[in-house]
């Protein structure tokens, strides 16, 4: 995706982690901060909005408004390198993690409240799909949040990112759950319990 400003100037890494705050680590360039700020406002709107058209959604469920209110934590990755790249630089997509409280049936049908880290957006685009921009994004969050895919809840997964944790983290067998969210064999396994 691109933008009317550059890119690598909002965002600084090839990853970069935004929080509750806006304010990426990393930038670099001569805009004013207040621009930038703005800028990277525009960023996440606009990648909100691709998310919410292709899982079809009514509405995003990403916006800034919505990462002011809310302790997530953004994963945005552009493209570093390449011939798709121009001067300007382009966004490849997002992935949007945070944790919830939630009660979540184990194999034996026992409620369980937990507060795990949960998968909430995912987006690379459309022409960048299926060429391992979405693992990076994963890779780049386990690390950074110190996790294991089988420790996630994944809120309303797609077809397609189903088959992406089948794919690279061999996530296959869920555990029937009474709400939206998914989570698989070995989610509760030496799992602490909540404080
Ligand atoms: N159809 C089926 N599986 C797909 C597709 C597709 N069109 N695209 C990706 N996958 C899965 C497959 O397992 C694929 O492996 P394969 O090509 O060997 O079949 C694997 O993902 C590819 O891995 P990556 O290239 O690392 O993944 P990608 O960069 O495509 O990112 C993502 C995955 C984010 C799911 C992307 O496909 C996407 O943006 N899809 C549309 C939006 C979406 O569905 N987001 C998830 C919403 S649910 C939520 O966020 C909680």
């Amino acid at each position: 995706m691109e933008f009317p400003f550059d890119v690598a100037a909002v965002l600084g890494e090839r990853v970069t982690i935004v929080d509750q705050h806006l304010r990426p680590a990393g930038r670099r360039g001569p805009a004013h901060r207040g621009d930038l700020e703005q800028q990277l406002r525009t960023l996440i709107d606009e990648l909100g909005k691709a998310s919410a058209k292709a899982q079809g959604l009514p509405a995003p469920v990403t916006s800034a408004a919505r990462m002011e209110a809310n302790r997530h934590v953004l994963y945005i990755l552009r493209d570093a390198e390449g011939p798709r790249v121009t001067a300007k630089g382009a966004v490849v997509g997002f992935l949007k993690v945070g944790y919830k409280k939630l009660f979540l049936l184990d194999r034996d049908g026992t409620q369980n409240e937990a507060e795990p880290l949960c998968v909430l957006d995912f987006y690379v685009h459309e022409s960048l799909q299926r060429h391992g921009y979405g693992k990076e994004l994963f890779q780049h969050m386990l690390q950074s949040e110190r996790t294991e895919p089988r420790r996630l809840a994944v809120d309303r997964p797609s077809e397609k990112l189903l088959a992406f944790l089948r794919k690279h983290y061999g996530l296959a067998d869920a555990i029937p759950q009474v709400n939206n969210f998914v989570i698989f064999e070995g989610f509760f396994s030496n799992r602490p319990a909540p404080a």
